[in-house]
């Protein structure tokens, strides 16, 4: 489940280049992605991190607290629709946030990207992991579903 090194690179750079100080990630697992994004935001960024499961993200702590960047994360454990719509509703993270990533329940995508367009700031980066999954973005709808 955990992201390809050269992904994990790839994104470092996009949120180096566009000096992302504010992200928030749809999904979390051991924290892998997690991790990468707080290693590329500076001291003083933060990093909000939604997944249903505590239990992974609890085995990744060790390694997150090992690289020095627990004071960036902030762990919110629930369902990310559920969750998103709370940050919305907070009035506050409208237009906050630099940077996105999803990699959680496909079948969601398309609700995550409505509600992120209103937290992530014009210019900001929302960024899907599995959108080219083996061509589904190009095959026929029996494939896709
Ligand atoms: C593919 S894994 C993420 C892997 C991560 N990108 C990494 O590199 O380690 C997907 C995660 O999304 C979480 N997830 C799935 N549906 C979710 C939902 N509706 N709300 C919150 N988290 C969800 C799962 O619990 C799982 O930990």
């Amino acid at each position: 489940m955990v992201l390809p090194a050269d992904e994990g690179l790839f994104l470092s750079m996009l949120l180096k280049i566009m000096n992302a100080k504010k992200t928030i990630e749809i999904e979390v697992f051991t924290g892998y992605s997690v991790l990468n994004t707080a290693l590329a935001v500076p001291d003083n960024g933060k990093v909000i991190a939604i997944d249903l499961n505590k239990e992974y993200y609890e085995t990744g702590i060790p390694f997150i607290k090992k690289a020095g960047m627990e004071h960036k994360i902030d762990f919110i454990h629930g369902n990310a629709m559920q969750a998103l719509n709370e940050l919305i509703a907070n009035g506050k993270e409208v237009g906050s946030f630099d940077f996105a990533f999803v990699d959680a329940d496909k079948i969601n995508y398309i609700n995550y990207h409505k509600i992120l367009l209103k937290l992530v700031k014009v210019g900001g980066i929302i960024a899907y992991d599995n959108t080219l999954w083996y061509g589904s973005v190009v095959a026929p709808e029996i494939f896709t579903t």
